[in-house]
């Protein structure tokens, strides 16, 4: 026995991943890796293939070649169910625009990936988020009356409320004001650090890339530093 540990396998790793759409190739053999507690900046320009590999990395897609592997299991084989099944708890997702439910209240949005996996005793888990991204009182409201910031913290509270191994962000701040995107990307990355969560953001704002740990450059369907 030794005191030194192992290192786990990475929390999200994508080996030579290719897809396209309609014999149009958009990722031509994508490989990177995301390490526990590790933020990972992607950017490249609109239509590069971000949110197409983003999609593929939450296994909301299956590529059409390379790997998928979340915490050491591969998932690209699975069928669509049993991944989304896998994916409830593991993965939480923040998109551009948060797709809120319009018609449950902030705390029960931030409550449903928890419940979808059985949690009931969720409650007081989505309260302690929604303190600490500043909308304890909220918790009665429609995302309806919530400003643009106000609903992104919303959706960051939901994509934590599992404590996912893997938080995957595209454009999270992308529809936000500068003081909105700054307090948006604080709260989602201390937040996903605290909980020790691999963080992969899609991101066109170099002042949010910026916070990342390391960035990559998604350019003609490949990753490049
Ligand atoms: N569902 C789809 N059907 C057809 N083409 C798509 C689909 N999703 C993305 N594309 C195409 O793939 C390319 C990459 O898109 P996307 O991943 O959204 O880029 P980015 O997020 O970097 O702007 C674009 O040319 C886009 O039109
Ligand atoms: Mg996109």
């Amino acid at each position: 026995m030794t005191n030194t540990a192992l290192p786990g396998p990475p929390a999200l790793e994508a080996r030579e991943v290719r897809h396209g759409f309609g014999g149009h190739p958009v990722l031509h053999g994508v490989s990177l890796a995301v390490e526990p507690g590790e933020v990972v900046a992607v950017s490249g320009p609109s239509g590069s293939g971000k949110s197409t590999l983003l999609h593929l990395l939450g296994g909301l897609d299956t590529p059409q070649g390379g790997e998928v592997w979340w915490a050491g299991e591969r998932v690209d084989l699975l069928d669509t169910q049993a991944r989304a099944r896998r994916r409830a708890g593991r993965i939480g997702l923040v998109f551009q625009h948060h797709y809120l439910l319009e018609d449950l209240s902030v705390l029960d949005n931030v409550r449903v990936p928890a419940l979808l996996r059985g949690e009931g005793g969720s409650e007081a888990r989505a309260r302690a988020l929604l303190e600490r991204v500043g909308l304890l009182g909220r918790e009665r409201d429609l995302p309806g009356v919530l400003s643009g910031g106000e609903r992104q913290r919303v959706a960051v509270a939901r994509a934590l409320v599992t404590r996912p191994a893997v938080v995957l962000a595209d454009e999270p701040t992308g529809s936000l004001d500068r003081a909105n995107a700054d307090r948006v990307a604080e709260l989602l990355l201390g937040l996903a650090r605290e909980q020790g969560a691999g963080v992969l953001l899609v991101t066109h704002d170099e002042r949010q890339a910026a916070r990342a740990d390391r960035a990559l450059h998604l350019l003609d369907g490949r990753i490049g530093v």
